[in-house]
This record gives structure tokens, C-alpha cells and sequence, in this order.
């Protein structure tokens, strides 16, 4: 039986930032982002073993494309893309995975171009998911995972107060085959999240 659709209202503004689904016209400016920071990708982002074809970011992009369509929750899960809201320049990805609609639960990822890094960017990206996670839609519980070596990512879930809850210990294989840690961020609610100007 097919799952009922949900209706997520895009885009999402915040001072800097529009965030929207994916289109594949985005495809030349995401993969110039990934090639441009390839070697800060490369470090924690599983997809990013390689470099990227510009064939592999559409393809990338037309699953993206799919997964909102019909809401499958799968790889690459549910993507968005993030862009200057004055200049449309693209700026990095973030989204939802591992969405659970039972529980009401889901995580969070990003990376951002490296051009674009140190402005508090990503901060104001997630900052804005989280709230929309909660309030738009009715989630109790918003994950943040990163590896423990990947200090700018766990500076961005502390900076906006998400909770260490757990070290998952050997939970990951590195891009050096090295066996690392994991760290488990959360947050319940967006009570004290940091202030920002957001719309959908
Ligand atoms: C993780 C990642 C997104 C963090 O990027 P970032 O640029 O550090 O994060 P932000 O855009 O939020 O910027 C924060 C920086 O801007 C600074 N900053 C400047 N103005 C700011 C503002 N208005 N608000 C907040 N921070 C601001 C902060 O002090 C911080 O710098 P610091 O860490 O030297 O103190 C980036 O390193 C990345 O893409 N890494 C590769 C992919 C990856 O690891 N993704 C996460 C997987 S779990």
C-alpha cells in the first residue's frame, strides 16, 4: 500500500540563506563545491573517496530528485541545498536521514564548500533544519552524528546546543581504512537554540 505523501513547504530562508530541495540544474555548481573541497570531504565523507564526475553529481541529484518525490527513505535520503539568498551562488548541502515517521526521529548531515567555511554559514543552516525538523514537522528528536576527529563538525552541533549523548566506540571505518569513533549529538526541542530569522 502506498505511504501516505507528506507536504514539506520549500524553501527555507534565513538571513544569509535560502535552502531548497534539489533540481538538476543544480548540477555543475554542486560538483564544482565538491571538487573545490575535495580534501575537507575526502577526511569524513564516505561518498567522498573519489573525486566526483559531473555524471556521478547528476545521478546523485536525479536520486535526490526521486527520494523527495516519493519519499524514500533511502540513500541519498533527503538532500538540500543551500545558496547565497543574495547572490544564488551555492554554498554546500545539508538535509534529513535516517527519518523515522513512528518515532518521530531523524538526523541531520552537512558539508559546506570550503570557499565559503569560518562565516557561521552552516550554523545558520542547520540552526534552521532543526527548527523546521520541530516545527514544521512535528519531530521529537533531531540526531547530529559525526566522527570524533571531525572537530568542526562537532563544533556546529555544540554551537547550537545539541547534547553529546553517547561515543559509539569502532562504530565507523575511516577513508584510511582506520577504525574510528562516533559521536551522537541531540536535541528535543528548539527551546534555547540560538536566535535566527527563519521562514518556509
Ligand atoms: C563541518 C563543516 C560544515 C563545518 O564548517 P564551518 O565553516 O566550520 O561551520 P560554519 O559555517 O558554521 O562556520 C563556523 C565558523 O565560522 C565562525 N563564524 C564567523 N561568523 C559566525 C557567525 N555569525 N555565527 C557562527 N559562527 C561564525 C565560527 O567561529 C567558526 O569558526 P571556528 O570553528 O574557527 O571558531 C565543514 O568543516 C565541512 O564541510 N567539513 C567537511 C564535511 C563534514 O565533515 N561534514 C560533517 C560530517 S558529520
Amino acid at each position: 500500500m502506498p505511504h501516505q505523501l507528506r507536504h514539506f513547504p520549500f524553501p527555507i530562508t534565513t538571513p544569509r540563506l535560502l535552502l531548497r530541495k534539489p533540481c538538476i540544474e543544480d548540477s555543475r555548481a554542486v560538483n564544482a563545491g565538491v571538487e573545490e573541497s575535495f580534501d575537507e570531504l575526502h577526511q569524513f565523507m564516505p561518498w567522498a573517496r573519489q573525486r566526483q564526475t559531473l555524471q556521478e553529481t547528476e545521478l546523485f541529484i536525479e536520486q535526490a530528485v526521486t527520494n523527495w518525490i516519493v519519499q524514500k527513505s533511502e540513500e541519498p535520503w533527503f538532500p538540500i541545498f543551500i545558496f547565497d539568498r543574495t547572490t544564488q551562488e551555492f554554498i554546500g548541502a545539508t538535509g534529513y536521514h535516517h527519518i523515522e515517521w513512528e518515532s518521530m526521529c531523524l538526523h541531520i548531515g552537512y558539508w559546506i564548500r570550503t570557499s565559503k567555511s569560518g562565516q557561521g554559514l552552516m550554523t545558520e543552516a542547520v540552526n534552521a533544519l532543526t527548527r523546521y525538523a520541530v516545527e514544521e514537522l512535528g519531530m521529537r528528536r533531531v540526531a547530529i552524528t559525526c566522527d570524533i576527529k571531525n572537530i568542526r563538525s562537532q563544533k556546529v552541533a555544540q554551537r547550537l546546543g545539541f547534547a553529546l549523548e553517547a561515543t559509539l566506540k569502532a562504530d565507523r571505518v575511516m577513508v584510511d581504512d582506520q577504525i574510528s569513533d562516533t559521536l551522537v549529538f541531540a536535541r528535543y526541542s528548539t527551546a534555547d537554540l540560538p536566535a535566527l530569522e527563519v521562514s518556509w
